[in-house]
């Protein structure tokens, strides 16, 4: 329970403009589980995060936050996460190990044990190098692995983690996965975090839902979000065009499961299970005395599935906006 969330038809209009930043949102994140919120720019993700912190209030549904209701016990649902958000305000003036104690003097630590907490979260984010440079001067990596350390102070059950990894080269990105992976997997913290990455969803998450437009628009583990999509592609090219035809034709008779379509000279196979039936294609065509050239076989990413369903127009909406 206390590392638990509950989402049921949320939904936040912002007066100013009038904007339906989320229209109606419901999930659950069981605890110790892995949750990904994915969607492009201006989808509504940052607006959920603020809302299940506490920073703003919803105007419809309701959400529970540790097992409390996030407009009527704000304070104890504080008490219980951490928080990184997209954009932040430390001191520019600070150094890194000053942040740091200063949050956990703030967390109730004694000066002594601050002290200690901060060298211990310094090495974990690895920053201990650069701990007595003014933040100010950090570069934005430096700036994210610092936000995560400071979100980690007072070991919180659950995690929000607003793109924790965005402008982050490959290496410092890297790290901060494996830090989240080890909090997840073996401290057992909670973790909501929101990506425009759909790599990052896939190779962290649990599960993930797709926010778009203020609406999910899919829900799932990495693996159902991709079989939604379907299939795998083999892709068939021969040294003969004739065995091209006489390939399709013995596929179509002995595979049942399969759609096949020629095009430019190559033929391309959809099938479930692509490694496996690769094997058997091949096996077919050498019984058949067919002559493969080449053989390609792709999965579909989460790409796929995610440019088209936020490519998809909104009902009502065909007409631009
Ligand atoms: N304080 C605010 N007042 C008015 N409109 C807002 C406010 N905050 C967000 N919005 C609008 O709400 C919508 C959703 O914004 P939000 O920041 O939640 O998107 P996001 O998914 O986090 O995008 P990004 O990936 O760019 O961070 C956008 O249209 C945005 O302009
Ligand atoms: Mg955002």
């Amino acid at each position: 329970m206390h590392g638990s969330i509950e989402v049921n038809h949320l939904a936040k209009t912002f007066k100013k403009g009038n904007v339906q930043a989320v229209k109606d949102v419901s999930f659950t994140v069981n605890e110790g589980e892995f949750f990904a919120f994915l969607g492009p720019n201006g989808a509504g993700k940052s607006t959920v995060v603020q809302m299940l912190t506490t920073l703003i209030n919803p105007t419809g549904g309701e959400a529970f936050v540790a097992g409390y209701n996030v407009s009527k016990d704000p304070g104890k649902v504080r008490r219980h996460i951490g928080v990184a958000l997209q954009e932040t305000g430390v001191d520019p003036d600070l150094t890194g190990r000053e942040m740091l104690e200063l949050q956990a003097r703030i967390f109730g630590y004694q000066k002594q044990s601050a002290k200690h907490r901060a060298d211990e979260l310094l090495e974990i984010v690895q920053l201990t190098e650069d701990a007595s440079r003014k933040i100010g001067n950090y570069s934005g990596g430096m700036r994210r692995r610092l936000d995560l350390a400071l979100t980690l102070v007072n070991e919180p059950k659950i995690l929000f983690l607003d793109e924790p990894t965005t402008g982050l080269d490959p290496t410092n990105r890297m790290a901060i996965w494996k830090e989240l992976e080890r909090l997840n997997k073996q401290v057992g913290t909670t973790i909501f975090l929101t990506t425009q990455y759909l790599e990052e969803a896939d190779s962290l998450a649990d599960r993930i839902s797709i926010i778009n437009r203020g609406l999910i628009v899919a829900s799932g583990t990495p693996q159902q979000l991709k079989s939604q999509i379907g299939n795998d592609l083999i892709t068939l090219t021969f040294t003969k065009e004739a065995d091209l035809h006489e390939a399709e034709a013995v596929l179509k008779e002995n595979l049942s499961t399969v759609d096949l379509i020629v095009q430019n000279g190559k033929l391309n196979v959809y099938v479930h299970e692509g490694n496996k039936q690769l094997l058997q294609i091949v096996r077919l065509l050498d019984e058949h005395k067919i002559e493969l050239d080449t053989t390609n076989l792709s999965s579909p990413t989460l790409d796929d599935i995610f440019l088209k369903i936020t490519n998809e127009p909104e009902e009502g909406e065909e007409n631009g906006q």
